[in-house]
């Protein structure tokens, strides 16, 4: 077979290792990829959101199976441009419809979606432009810390949790106002939910589905969770309180209803569902849907997950992914990030990186590139470290290890990933 698969990040390079260690797979591109990518496949100067680009792409080199790494693509319909090409509709597209990708790309529709299933989440309300003082009195009826959602996508900062009501009626008044342009033309506003986090991700064929190892990511900048928020820190799999009991109320209360709450509602899904998850005492509630992977808990995932992944990808194209086997490694993976000094502010770029072959663990580009034959940064997020190891603690020692020995210039990277769990 021939895969393409879209997408730059980390989590796309983890994607990558892991397809392109498929027996199935003849020839792997990338579009666009990078420095990474380029070690597991080929990689395409396409960006992932130029679809005619892509559909130029797949019928000239007879790629058979396009796989969507990021939420763009998807929000903005590839699943359904290639159905509606009758050149390209034999090409099954690994990832939900427009329809589907509006679980991520409404934060309004994806609550209402769980309200009418029976899905357990925050309680909230969503105000329009026309609505500002509704919202403001809304605030009002609740405690403190106040939870406000942008509905549209805003590239991971449409989300903001303020200590006080006065804040958070202004914030309102000005995420109304078009702090976020369009996709704040609508704000949820939500129950501050308490506790910790994860990210449990399944493939669906539509009927069908397979859950993958759940992980948690770490988004501060700072050891301890403090500070900025970033694109993600670092990341580790399994997460000690997802026992299975935990995961099956997940399953029972959460995974099945949506699965079946999509197929009910006539929404064709054909990808990875990745539900953001808050442990409330025991009670796992939904914080957010993602249409797609976790970036960094794919460069975890990707290690645990044993079975060829293509072959589930096969099973999600044809409808037939319950006939497909799951294998999960036991062992613990920990990804540690490192990234470039300064971010998630201003940072450099350019910077020449040595050292970034690690023996013993796998190593995932996220930014970086190569100019005249030499690897150099050319984001905020460089480059991860993933290992595997008896326990977490062991997975962490071997990726940090990993993470010093890779060398640019203001290198950082936390210490203390899956280490309050
Ligand atoms: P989201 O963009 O929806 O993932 O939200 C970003 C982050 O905000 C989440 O990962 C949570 O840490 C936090 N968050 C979102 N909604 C809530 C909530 N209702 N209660 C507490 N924290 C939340
Ligand atoms: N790690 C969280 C995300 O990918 O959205």
């Amino acid at each position: 077979m021939k895969i393409l698969l879209l997408g730059s990040g980390g989590r796309e390079h983890a994607l990558a290792w892991k397809i392109a260690q498929s027996e199935k797979v003849e020839k792997l591109f990338v579009a666009p990829g990078n420095a990474g990518t380029r070690l597991v496949g080929e990689n395409v100067a396409i960006k992932a959101d130029d679809f005619e680009g892509i559909a130029h792409f797949v019928m000239d080199n007879g790629v058979d199976m396009v796989v969507v790494g990021p939420e763009d693509p998807l929000v903005k319909g590839i699943y359904d441009y290639f159905q509606e090409n009758a050149a390209l509709c034999h090409v099954p597209v690994i990832g939900p419809s427009k329809a589907g990708a509006v679980l991520e790309g409404s934060k309004d529709f994806a609550k209402a979606f769980m309200m009418r299933h029976g899905i357990p989440t925050a309680a909230y309300q969503t105000f329009d432009g026309t609505q500002v003082e509704e919202g403001c009195r809304f605030l009002a009826t609740l405690q403190a810390p106040y939870v406000l959602k942008a509905d549209g996508l805003c590239a991971g900062k449409g989300v903001l949790i303020i200590d006080n009501l006065e804040d958070a009626q202004r914030e309102l008044r000005e995420m109304l106002g078009g702090m976020f342009g369009n996709a704040s033309s609508r704000v949820v506003i939500e129950e501050f939910l308490s506790g910790i986090e994860c990210s449990v991700f399944v493939l669906t064929d539509g009927t069908h589905y397979k859950i993958l190892p759940e992980a948690k990511d770490y988004k501060r900048i700072g050891e301890g969770d403090t500070g900025l928020n970033t694109g993600g820190m670092g990341s580790v799999s399994p997460v000690p309180f997802a026992t299975p009991e935990w995961m099956a109320k997940v399953e029972r209360e959460i995974i099945a209803p949506t699965v079946e709450g999509l197929r009910q509602e006539g929404i064709v899904y054909k990808g990875f569902i990745f539900f953001g998850l808050i442990n409330c005492d025991g009670q796992p509630k939904v914080i957010e849907y993602n249409c797609r992977m976790g970036d960094p808990e794919t460069e975890s995932v990707m290690l645990r997950l044993q079975s060829d992944i293509v072959d589930l990808f096969q099973g999600v194209a044809e409808g037939n992914l319950d006939e497909r086997e799951i294998a999960i490694d036991p062992r613990a993976a920990v990804c540690v990030m490192c990234v470039s000094g300064g971010y998630p502010q201003a940072y450099g770029k350019g910077y020449p990186i040595s050292g970034a072959e690690v023996e013993g663990s796998v190593v995932f580009h996220a930014g970086t590139a190569l100019k005249d034959g030499q690897l150099v940064t050319a984001g905020g997020r460089v480059i991860a470290v993933s290992s595997y190891g008896k326990d977490k603690a062991e997975a962490l020692a071997k990726s940090m290890a990993g993470a010093q020995q890779i060398d640019f210039e203001k290198k950082y990277f936390r210490r203390d990933i899956g280490q309050d769990l």
